[in-house]
């Protein structure tokens, strides 16, 4: 019969049709599987048929219609592999990216931008300087003798061949560039990398992270200093946050103190994080010692300033428990990628 004739036309044509694309297999689904499909009307011929071959007719119909959705699924499943593995054949960079991830800040940078940003809302401005410094910047300006065990080869990077010039020690060299190029009132964060020769450890590395601050200017008190770092720990740590300031010593101020804010014991984090004492040490900061200022040509006896520094790593190891410092040098995606969402 011509009807079924035209039905085995069909499969043969389903089986042949061309499709090597995406387009392709789009145009396959709309005339075999959409809802204008070809097989449709064909069906609605049975009533042509005679009954007693009517369920041959049926099951010839309907194997059109697997065989249509057999090589559709097939075809897509293919198409869709290809295109994966296309993807790695050539790489080529303006692709729209996936949207998978779109990368995030380190947890270096988020809290050192959160640091910035706290200073900056009292009108402090962001200073930045050199990594290699001379002798004079990291050291003699800022009091710290010759016999002084930091400028020890075993804690100081020189360069080689030089007795003078090193990786800074620490960013407190950025206060010495500062005052003997800017006349006071001063008022800078430096943020910025430094280096010491330590063996790397879990807890230790070569290379890190500081926020030095500076305020000089005439009649800078030490209730200032301490207002002015209670309300970066209000910021940093939540409104209602304590600080307590204990006596210290740093070469280049006088007094020098540290600062610990209280974190409770009520969590076990927290107990382990300030060693079951409540109180989290912070910073080191001090007012400038009258010799630093001697040194850089800024007269003590009109002005005077404070002066604090941060370790960025270890703050950040705090506010995300991160308990080994080399997890933030290595650049491991894994661990990089936990910090999407925070800001
Ligand atoms: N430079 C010190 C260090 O690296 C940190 C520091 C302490 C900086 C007290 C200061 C300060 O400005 O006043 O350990």
């Amino acid at each position: 019969m011509e009807i079924f004739d035209q039905v085995e036309k069909l499969i043969g044509e389903i089986n042949a049709y061309p499709i090597s694309n995406a387009e392709e297999l789009e145009q396959f689904r709309i005339a075999y599987l959409g809802s204008k499909n070809s097989i449709k009307p064909i069906f609605g011929r049975i009533k042509d048929v005679p009954n007693e071959r009517k369920k041959e007719f049926g099951q010839k119909v309907n194997e059109a219609k697997q065989t249509a959705e057999a090589r559709f699924k097939e075809l897509q499943s293919s198409l869709k592999n290809a295109g994966t593995s296309d993807k790695y054949k050539t790489f080529d960079p303006t692709l729209p990216m996936d949207g998978e991830w779109e990368g995030s800040r380190h947890p270096v940078s988020i809290v050192m931008n959160k640091i910035i940003h706290v200073f900056e809302k009292i009108g402090f401005e962001v200073a930045e300087e050199r990594e290699i410094e001379d002798d004079w910047h990291n050291f003699t300006a800022m009091n710290t003798p010759e016999d002084h065990p930091a400028r020890d080869m075993q804690d100081t990077f020189y360069l080689k061949d030089s007795k003078s010039s090193l990786l800074r020690t620490h960013t407190s060299s950025v206060q010495a560039r500062v005052m003997t190029s800017q006349k006071p009132p001063i008022r800078i964060i430096a943020p910025g990398r430094v280096y010491r020769n330590e063996t790397i450890s879990a807890r230790s590395h070569c290379q890190f992270h500081q926020v030095e601050g500076l305020y000089i200017d005439k009649n800078v008190s030490f209730a200032d200093m301490k207002q002015t770092l209670l309300y970066f720990a209000r910021e940093m740590y939540g409104a209602d946050t304590d600080i307590r300031l204990r006596p210290s010593f740093f070469p280049f101020t006088e007094p020098s103190a540290e600062m610990d804010v209280w974190m409770g014991t009520d969590t076990d984090a927290t107990k382990r994080l300030t060693k079951g004492t409540g109180w989290l040490e912070v910073l080191g900061c001090g007012m400038v010692d009258p010799n630093v200022l001697k040194n850089c040509d800024i007269d003590p006896e009109v002005y005077s300033g404070f002066a604090f520094g941060i370790g960025i790593e270890r703050t950040a190891m705090q506010k995300y428990e991160i308990n080994d410092i080399r997890l933030l040098f290595e650049n491991d995606l894994r661990f990089l990628k936990q910090f999407s969402s925070a800001t």
